[in-house]
């Protein structure tokens, strides 16, 4: 065993090759992580104090802060009123709580809290296999630690989307006490439309977990949940959403069915599954809730833009690529089957050595017990088009996967080219480069 020291040494360097290796040297296209500004990097930096505090307690129906259990909270309950109101407002909603750490941790109250407002143990879920996350599953969050009885919604393999008359019929049937949309494997608007009126038949919560597309729903582009009948939105903050990493639930409790069940999700955050809530990371939710204000719209409709690009030429060069006949995708991401080249873990593990980080994935059609041989790939496109990527960029990057998918080059050499690449996009754009350019921004406005 290394001594203390050695441990502690290695320890500092292997972050240090970690902050190079994946932020300078590879091109990122995993489909759920996001890219934060400098300015929501450095807003991180300055929130050091705040990191370390707590503050316990209860909100109300606005999402303020409503009694605190910890002295010292002069600034923090400000901040937290102030990042609860900002995502209100950017989201278009009444009620936001923010002191959720993750998109998991959003599910997690907003599953207990609407299953004990309804008293009712049922939700309809899109199938594991079908892309949803494992947080709705039977086998994770929902049924091993909630004790939830999953029921799945119908799911159209071909169109990579529940199928709203089957699944309707499945909802009159379960009759449950939540119908959830959402999913990680997300490439099409789910039809909240076509089944609010179903929901509301039979007295279910419409929750809708918008972990990988926030960042386009802040765009305005993918769906509009509210709009479209979600009674709450779950999310994490850090994906299409270039925040820091944390949860965030939305909501509009403006009947009293629904502030009851905004009151039982926020016992579920406090006292049932939060203490600390990581504060550290308001303020910079804050300046990303404001670079997609400004940004977002150009950002969203570029992200997908790029991925349609991608999926388009993919599919010119003779990959499958899933759902040609909708034109591919229309979120941040694309899934493609690689099983005659190989499958989906030997060339992702083959386009890593070239420096393209993306994950393997099981498709829909896939035996699920067999995860050592999935037959595809996902990719996102949020992280290379806020670096400035544009179609051509993307057909470039396209021709880089495509040398190695085909074996027409060896890994290690296309991974100087990948390098060369990144150096030309290390810029982060639709987005503020320090705070005090946030705030100069803010000021203007
Ligand atoms: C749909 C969905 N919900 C929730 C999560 C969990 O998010 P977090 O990592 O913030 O807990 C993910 C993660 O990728 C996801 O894809």
């Amino acid at each position: 065993m290394e001594s203390f020291s050695e441990l502690l040494l290695k320890l500092v360097e292997a972050s240090r090759n970690h902050e190079r290796y994946r932020d300078i040297e590879c091109v990122n296209l995993i489909a759920s992580e996001g890219l934060k500004s400098p300015a929501v990097n450095q807003m991180l930096s300055l929130s050091n104090d705040l990191e370390g505090r707590y503050a316990e307690g209860e909100n109300d129906l606005e999402g303020h802060v409503k009694i605190r259990y910890y002295q010292g909270q002069k600034y923090m309950s400000l901040i937290e009123n102030y990042a609860a109101d900002l995502m209100k407002s950017l989201f278009k909603c009444t009620w936001a709580d923010v002191r959720l750490v993750s998109g998991t941790h959003a599910n997690l109250a907003t599953f207990k809290g609407l299953s004990q407002a309804s008293k009712n143990r049922k939700m309809v879920v899109t199938p594991l296999s079908c892309g949803a996350h494992i947080s709705h599953d039977y086998a994770g969050l929902a049924g091993a630690v909630l004790g939830l009885e999953n029921i799945n919604h119908v799911y159209s393999i071909d169109e990579l989307n529940i199928d709203p008359d089957k699944s309707a019929h499945v909802i009159r049937a379960a009759k449950p006490g939540i119908v959830t949309f959402g999913g990680s494997l997300f490439l099409f608007p789910h039809p909240i439309k076509e089944l609010k009126a179903v929901a509301d038949e039979v007295g279910a919560y419409v929750a809708y977990d918008a972990s990988h597309v926030l960042g386009l729903i802040a765009g305005g582009v993918f769906q509009d949940p509210f709009g479209e009948g979600a009674d709450f939105i779950t999310s994490s903050t850090h994906k299409t959403f270039p925040g820091p990493q944390g949860g965030v639930i939305l909501g509009n409790p403006k009947n009293p069915r629904l502030e009851k069940a905004t009151k039982a999700i926020q016992f579920a955050v406090f006292p049932l599954s939060a203490s600390n809530t990581h504060l550290g990371r308001l303020p910079a939710l804050g300046i990303a809730a404001l670079e997609m204000k400004l940004f977002g719209a150009e950002l969203a409709k570029q992200t997908v833009k790029n991925a349609q690009t991608a999926g388009q030429y993919l599919c010119e060069n003779g990959v499958h690529v899933l759902c040609e006949s909708k034109g591919f995708t229309k979120s941040h991401q694309l899934a493609v089957d690689v099983s005659d080249f190989g499958g989906g873990k030997k060339l992702a593990q083959e386009l890593e050595d070239a420096h393209i980080i993306l994950n393997k994935n099981l498709l829909p059609y896939d035996d699920q017990d067999d995860r050592d041989n999935p037959s595809g790939l996902r990719i996102g496109f949020q992280d290379v088009t806020r670096r400035g990527f544009r179609e051509g960029d993307i057909k470039h990057l396209c021709d880089l996967i495509l040398s190695v998918i085909k074996s027409k080059r060896k890994p290690v050499e296309v991974k100087e080219d990948v390098i060369a690449l990144k150096k030309e996009f290390n810029h982060v754009k639709y987005g503020f480069q320090s705070v005090e350019e946030a705030i100069k921004f803010a000021e203007k406005a």
